[in-house]
């Protein structure tokens, strides 16, 4: 970890009407970093890496990116920041393959056309940098298994080059060996230089890939914790907060 955070979150607010989304959240994120964010369903994770990746716009707070006060008004803004967002649904086209998939409405041109040959070249290349492996990049993407979906999603995201990269439950539907893919590809990504946010119920996969945990309970950060000062059980008891007496 260096010095100079490269995100930090600061008193973040979100409300939708009457719901209170996001009531103060804190957090950092430095370059190189694997951050888990954990919390109970509804506690406001999602919101917050929205908010992050120019999704919707919060209440009141400071979002600063290598020191500069920033605030987006789209998503577009929050890529032009490079940072990068991989949702739980995906947002992939079934119907389209591997390769037009990764380089959907920046595809390499010849003239007016779609310069195919390039852009599937330019989709082996990213993808073995990345270790995954698809049968073929003309493969549609209907056809592939869930992780190798959730691996071109992030294959995706990477070729943006993105300084920050959030993962918003890239585990929940997958394999053993999915997984082990997911896990590693992350590892790859951090070790480049990338601040990774990792949203995931899998307490397992934090203690493999995590420098650090962020806790959120309704709305708020309410723990941030070195991984290798934690343990399950106490992640557990942090998230549920059952010894919320203790925690205060
Ligand atoms: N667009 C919206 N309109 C109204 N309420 C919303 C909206 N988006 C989120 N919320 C509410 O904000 C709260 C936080 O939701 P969020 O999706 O951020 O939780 P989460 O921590 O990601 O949960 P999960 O682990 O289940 O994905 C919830 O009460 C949710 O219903
Ligand atoms: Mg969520």
């Amino acid at each position: 970890m260096s010095d100079q955070s490269l995100v930090t979150l600061t008193g973040i607010t979100k409300s939708f009407g009457a719901v209170r989304s996001l009531q103060g959240v804190d957090l950092t994120l430095a370059p190189g970093e694997v951050l888990g964010l954990v919390g109970d369903n509804g506690a406001g994770k999602s919101t917050l890496m929205k908010v992050l990746a120019g999704a919707i716009q919060h209440d009141t707070g400071q979002i600063t990116i290598d020191g500069r006060d920033v605030r987006f008004a789209s998503p577009a803004d929050a890529r032009r920041e490079r940072i990068g967002i991989v949702y739980q649904d995906l947002a992939l086209c079934d119907t389209l393959d591997v390769a037009s998939n990764l380089f959907l409405g920046r595809e390499p041109r010849k003239g007016p056309f779609i310069d195919r040959k390039a852009m599937h070249h330019r989709a082996a290349q990213t993808l073995s940098e990345l270790h995954v492996r698809v049968k073929s990049t003309y493969q549609e993407i209907g056809q592939l298994s869930g992780g190798q979906r959730q691996a071109v999603a992030i294959a995706r995201a990477v070729s943006f080059q993105p300084r920050v990269l959030i993962l918003d439950e890239p585990t929940a539907a997958l394999a053993v060996a999915e997984v082990r893919q997911v896990l590693k590809m992350i590892r790859d990504v951090a070790a480049q230089g990338v601040g990774v946010i990792l949203i995931t119920h899998r307490l397992q996969d934090l203690f493999e890939v995590c420098d650090r945990i962020t806790v959120m309970y309704e709305g708020r950060s309410v723990e941030d914790r070195a991984v290798a000062d934690l343990d399950i059980e106490t992640l557990v008891a942090m998230i549920t907060r059952s010894n919320a007496e203790e925690a205060a």
